[in-house]
């Protein structure tokens, strides 16, 4: 039921750990599942130079956290705002409709730590 490509990210995921410096965090869990996830962001120019994430879910959670960790390096801050859920799926050649949720967690805890980061530093 799971794409070959959530199995990789899955069994083999990207960035995962916590970030020292990060320059925003953001989190999002989902009351229904339990499942959590927190992703951190180094950001320099206005790009997202490094990403990293901890996640506590299920195999759909950690195969986003890991795909989006991967697709926004290099992004600039509005264009990692634009990743939404469904590109996220899409990244990792589809999600089977129950686990669409899980790359909800994926968009939103993006979004939440570029928030966090323009948050710190607006002037
Ligand atoms: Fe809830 Fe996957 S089952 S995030």
């Amino acid at each position: 039921m799971y794409s070959e490509k959530v199995m990789d990210h899955f069994t083999n995921p990207r960035n995962v750990g916590e970030m020292d410096d990060a320059d925003g965090i953001g989190s999002e869990g989902n009351p229904v599942c339990g499942d959590a996830m927190k992703i951190f962001i180094k950001v320099k120019d206005d790009k997202i130079t490094d990403a990293k994430f901890q996640t506590f879910g299920c195999g759909a959670a950690i195969a986003v956290s890991s795909i989006v960790t991967e697709m926004v390096k290099g992004m600039t801050l509005d264009e990692a705002m634009n990743v939404t859920k469904a590109s996220l799926s899409e990244a990792l050649d589809g999600l089977p409709p129950q686990k669409m949720h899980c790359s909800n967690l994926g968009a939103d805890a993006l979004h939440k730590a570029i928030e966090d980061y323009r948050k710190k530093n607006s002037v």
